[in-house]
């Protein structure tokens, strides 16, 4: 298949990039690679995946709609991450977050149906979750209870593809991911910062006091969700992509620090505005449907990551 795929240099595009060239499909990069976090690791990325021959990028912005029109001609499919996706920074740039995230993700959508491209999945969130506090979440819940702008984002994406299904027949797959890691991982998220601060015995802003829980789900996992999703192209669907455990902040960094070998210098902190003190994922139908096993748990995944990251930095 030739493949569009939005958000090309970011983490999760990247490893979906490999998966698929690894498979013989032809995957066509697009990304800005804006500065939100530092652009040379998306270089580093992007470089990697130069060297296939079935990879060609462009540079550009998903609010350019006739460049994101003429990336897309000829694809059998269109997976779309690009976004802007740190929940925490939408609290001081909501702008950025409604022109990229839905104006953004309208560009992407709308042109699908133009072309008549036979499918697209999309990014969704385990934001779109917010307050709930049923746990495990599962898809049928309701979430109508956002507490960040990021997870407004994602619903108004959901709604969205949604409305097109019904009115135009567009297939539309929304994925709902649990907090991804991984090696070439976003240095915006909690294991990034905690293994970088070990590592340069700086101090480790713990935030929620220590008593948070999630559901980590390793990068590979989430690759083959995404993967099944392009193959099974349904015509409609939403599914949690997630590790489906629960893990407590707390054994996360201590097991962090045992793969770094030392301990953090730890601070604790409040809740910040739009974080959650839980995610964990009902992943039965992606069993169901996309045959979604995730295979990896965090005491594999995370010495995985601080290897990437030892060497990536020289440290
Ligand atoms: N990583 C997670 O834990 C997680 C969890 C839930 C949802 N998601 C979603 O998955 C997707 C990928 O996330 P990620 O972790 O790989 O983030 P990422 O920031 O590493 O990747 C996103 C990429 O999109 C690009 N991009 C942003 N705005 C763009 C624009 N206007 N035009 C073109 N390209 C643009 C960025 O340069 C970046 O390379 C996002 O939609 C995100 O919201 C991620």
């Amino acid at each position: 298949m030739k493949i569009l795929l939005t958000g090309a240099a970011g983490f999760i595009g990247f490893h979906t990039a490999q998966a698929l060239l690894a498979r013989g499909d032809s995957v066509v990069g697009f990304d800005n690679m804006n500065a939100y976090y530092d652009p040379t690791l998306k270089e580093a990325r992007l470089k990697i995946l130069k060297e296939h021959k079935n990879f060609s990028f462009t540079k550009g912005d998903i609010l350019d709609r006739p460049t994101v029109a003429k990336v897309m001609q000829g694809c059998d499919r269109v997976i779309h991450l690009a976004a802007l996706a740190g929940v925490r920074y939408a609290f001081d740039h909501p702008d950025e977050y409604i022109d990229i995230n839905i104006k953004g993700f309208f560009h992407v959508l709308d042109e699908v149906r133009k072309q008549k491209i036979p499918g697209l999945i999309y990014a969704s969130s385990s934001s779109v979750y917010g307050g709930n506090e049923k746990f495990p979440a599962s898809e049928t819940d309701r979430t109508d209870n956002q507490v960040s702008l990021y997870g407004m984002n994602k619903k108004d994406n959901e709604l969205m593809a949604h409305t097109y299904h019904s009115l135009y027949g567009t297939n539309v797959t929304g994925l709902r991911f649990f907090t991804v890691y991984g090696p070439y991982g976003r240095p915006d998220m909690a294991l990034f910062l905690f293994t970088d601060a070990i590592l340069k015995n700086n101090e480790m802003k713990i935030y929620g006091e220590g008593k948070m829980q999630r559901d980590f789900t390793y990068v590979d996992d989430i690759v083959s969700g995404i993967v099944a999703s392009v193959d099974k192209n349904y015509p409609e669907e939403i599914f949690n992509l997630g590790c489906g455990r629960k893990e407590e902040l707390m054994d996360f960094i201590a097991m962090i620090e045992k793969a770094c070998g030392k301990e953090g210098k730890k601070v604790f902190m409040e809740m910040q505005p739009g974080d959650v003190r839980a995610s964990l994922a009902d992943i039965a139908h992606g069993k169901e449907k996309l045959g979604y096993e995730p295979k990896t748990r965090i005491a594999e995944g995370i010495p995985k990551f601080v290897e990437w990251y030892r060497k990536y930095y020289g440290l």
